[in-house]
């Protein structure tokens, strides 16, 4: 069956022994795409055997070497751009230009990982005994870090490339092979950028991908023995997760409610642009969209007045034409979203505590600053806010109350640029990301302790 798309493993494009593929609905025809594989259990255990085996000699790879792969793979996954992006367009309909712009930040990304990681995992820590009581200077301590075995990555449907590669390139420059199970929407993108990884050289088995139904192989892969780390991007399934999966490290995001509370000092054309930039691009599917905009009683009615007029400039239609709206990404997704704009209409108003992941967005008026930050930290999420003010000594109290990962001051929420710390508190997620923190939670400590006598 030519027309279903292969997994790859063992450096190897495969055809599923199950015989069934699961199909990809273009959001905006809403006709199937495209059709992958829907590996089996039995795929699922080869795949990690192979990781297994891969990993040792990698882990033995020097770090220069394993950088170099990477630098090569980000530079295929750029000349691959538009096809790449072509893939994102019709899975997700994501708009044409923000599908290349993923591409391109997805090959920025791993060529950072491949610079940063030279530098961490080329330093490691020297330390003597004699500064904890009792002792002589008769221990010596050297200390690196090492992989942390097979890593899982499950990244969600709106950055199938780009947060694929968050996870795989820190992974796999400190030395660890990766499990991919991209998104069903998504998957053929993620499976040509896996393809550029494949023209790279990596060796067999150090990188697979397998597609399939995640009632199949979701929970058979998350709680698979094999399995060293799991990092995932996505919804509730992660908490889900996290309470199923063994004892290993988990990097999780898991989506937020991010608040954007305008002061009445604020110059509310910048935050006008921002909530249309921070709530609407890729039609409020991203995690750290701008989710509820909390604003002083005062400056209300002008701000929804400018946030209005540019709502009503947004062009709604084919992600190929660039729209800024496009539909989003499943016919649930859309019923979901229009049940919260019904509700708010009858006024029971889950509105302003759900994540919508769609292009609407909720005003709250709020007479004290006190009052905003007591919404923002009433949410169950954590991911990111904003605070728009002139006054920086209040923007630094309000970022230090927030129990948000990450305020930003005076601009929408978001993720990048890649090498900044990106983390959710409460059920936002598990540890932190951004190269940096991705390369360091990827490696575990090993000491070796010289003993004098
Ligand atoms: O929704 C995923 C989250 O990582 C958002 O990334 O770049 O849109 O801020 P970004």
């Amino acid at each position: 069956d030519g027309d279903v798309y292969k997994y790859y493993a063992d450096g190897e494009w495969k055809k599923s022994t199950s015989g069934k593929s699961v199909a990809i609905i273009n959001p905006t025809t809403r006709k199937p795409q495209y059709k992958v594989q829907a590996c089996s259990q039995e795929e699922v255990n080869k795949v990690m055997d192979s990781a297994k085996s891969a990993q040792k000699s990698w882990a033995k790879t020097p770090l220069w070497k394993r950088a170099e792969l990477l630098h090569k793979a980000a530079a295929i996954l750029k000349e691959h751009k538009a096809a790449i992006a072509e893939c994102l367009v019709k899975e997700i309909a994501k708009p044409a230009k923000d599908a290349v712009t993923e591409v391109v930040r997805s090959g920025d990304l791993v060529s950072y990982c491949a610079e940063e990681g030279v530098r961490i995992l080329g330093e490691g820590k020297f330390l003597v005994s004699d500064s904890f009581p009792g002792n002589e200077r008769t221990k010596y301590c050297l200390t690196s870090k090492i992989p942390l075995g097979v890593i899982l990555a499950i990244p969600p449907f709106n950055y199938p490339v780009n947060l694929a590669v968050s996870k795989i390139a820190p992974a796999l420059i400190a030395g660890n092979s990766i499990v991919l199970k991209p998104p069903t929407q998504g998957a053929v993108a993620a499976l040509h950028m896996v393809h550029c990884f494949h023209l790279a050289g990596f060796p067999k088995g150090l990188i697979s991908c397998v597609t399939g139904k995640g009632s199949e192989i979701g929970d058979f892969l998350t709680m698979h023995p094999g399995v060293n780390c799991i990092s995932f991007t996505g919804g509730d399934t992660g908490i889900a997760i996290s309470k199923k999966s063994g004892m290993i490290p988990l990097q999780m995001e898991l989506g937020g409610k991010d608040a954007c509370i305008v002061l009445e000092d604020a110059d509310l054309d910048l935050v006008a642009a921002n909530i249309i930039k921070g709530g609407f691009s890729y039609s409020g599917q991203r995690c750290t969209a701008v989710k509820v905009v909390l604003v002083m009683e005062s400056v209300a009615d002008a701000l929804v007045e400018k946030v209005k007029a540019k709502v009503a400039k947004l062009s709604v239609g084919p992600p190929e034409d660039d729209s800024d709206i496009t539909p989003v990404v499943s016919e649930s997704s859309a019923n979901f979203i229009e049940g919260l704009v019904n509700d708010a209409k009858e006024k029971d108003m889950r509105i302003a505590w759900e994540e919508p992941f769609g292009p609407v967005l909720p005003v709250i008026r709020i007479n004290s600053v006190e009052e905003g930050i007591h919404h923002c930290n009433a949410s169950n999420f954590g991911l990111q806010g904003c605070v728009f003010t002139k006054d920086i000594n209040k923007a630094i109290m309000i970022s230090d109350a927030m129990e948000s990962g990450t305020v930003q001051i005076n601009s929408a929420p978001a993720r990048g640029p890649d090498h900044f710390p990106f983390q959710g508190i409460k059920d936002s997620g598990i540890g932190s990301q951004g190269i940096t923190n991705s390369i360091n939670m990827m490696t575990k400590v090993k000491t070796t302790v010289i003993n004098l006598p």
